[in-house]
């Protein structure tokens, strides 16, 4: 695929690839941010290096691709950028953003539509993102399968992902289409979580255990992943609405920081593509 300006190395066939050509320290030009949307429309997570970028300069760049999400689950930076969270780990840490894999936010009933994370201090080595592609997880699901789980839906509790971190704090929780279409591309996805998903809903606790069992080491194979070593400014912007993420924790007690906007979505996720306008 090519663009106007920048140029696009996918990573592996089906997810992720890594921009270069484009400067995201300074203001986008419309080219630049029609680019950046369709890049990340094609590849699901798309990467760029060496863009040391302000903590306002982060959230300019959220904005250029919507308004932005406050996070549900962990508070914000500061009272001036309660739109980011910070994704800190250190040899205090009991548990990291993350650690699981999940879509961000699948517990609110609009999630967001991406996120952008720009990461400042590495580990010596380690620390590594992976992202997995839904739309080819559920190409490669039998016919029957897909047949049986059209319909489906999915109870998301927010709780499962945040009370590791505050016990205490409430959370949302929402129902979502167990197959969902993509609003762009209307493609269809598997939509269910390790990190989120509870239970499918028109399922016995059994059946739904076995079946989320299967969907979720199905949606975390290697075939669909594409992985990702960081180098300080890194940034990553992954489309939340078709892919998975899992951070890997391999570097206790090692620091790792960086700042994350998200890109409020839309709409719920869909069970069926929306009438062409
Ligand atoms: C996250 O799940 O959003 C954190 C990703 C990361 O730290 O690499």
């Amino acid at each position: 695929m090519t663009f106007q300006s920048l140029t696009a190395a996918p990573t592996t066939p089906y997810v992720g690839a890594e921009l270069s050509g484009i400067d995201l320290t300074a203001p986008l030009t419309n080219q630049g941010i029609q680019d950046i949307h369709d890049a990340l429309i094609a590849y699901g997570v798309i990467f760029f290096r060496d863009q040391p970028i302000s903590l306002e300069r982060l959230k300019e760049l959220g904005h250029c691709f919507g308004r932005l999400h406050i996070h549900t689950g962990v508070r914000g930076l500061s009272q001036e950028h309660p739109e980011i969270t910070h994704v800190h780990s250190d040899e205090t840490s009991k548990h990291v953003n993350g650690e699981v894999w999940h879509t961000d936010l699948s517990c609110d009933p609009i999630p967001p539509l991406g996120s952008i994370l720009h990461m400042k201090v590495l580990p010596p080595s380690g620390g590594d993102t992976l992202f997995a592609s839904m739309y080819r997880a559920y190409d490669a699901l039998s016919d029957r399968m897909k047949a049986y789980l059209e319909g489906l839906t999915a109870t998301h509790d927010g709780g499962l992902a945040f009370k590791r971190f505050n016990p205490n704090g409430t959370y949302k929780i929402s129902t979502h289409p167990v197959i969902a279409v993509h609003p762009v591309t209307r493609k269809k996805l598997i939509y269910v979580n390790r990190g989120f998903t509870a239970h499918i809903n028109e399922l016995s606790p059994e059946e739904s255990a076995a079946v989320l069992g299967f969907l979720f080491n199905h949606c975390e194979r290697p075939e669909w992943q594409t992985r990702f070593r960081w180098e300080k400014d890194s940034i990553a912007f992954w489309d939340n609405r078709c892919t998975q993420h899992l951070a890997v924790w391999d570097y206790f007690p090692h620091v790792r920081t960086g700042y994350r906007v998200q890109i409020a979505g839309e709409a719920a996720p869909l069970a069926e593509a929306p009438p062409i306008q």
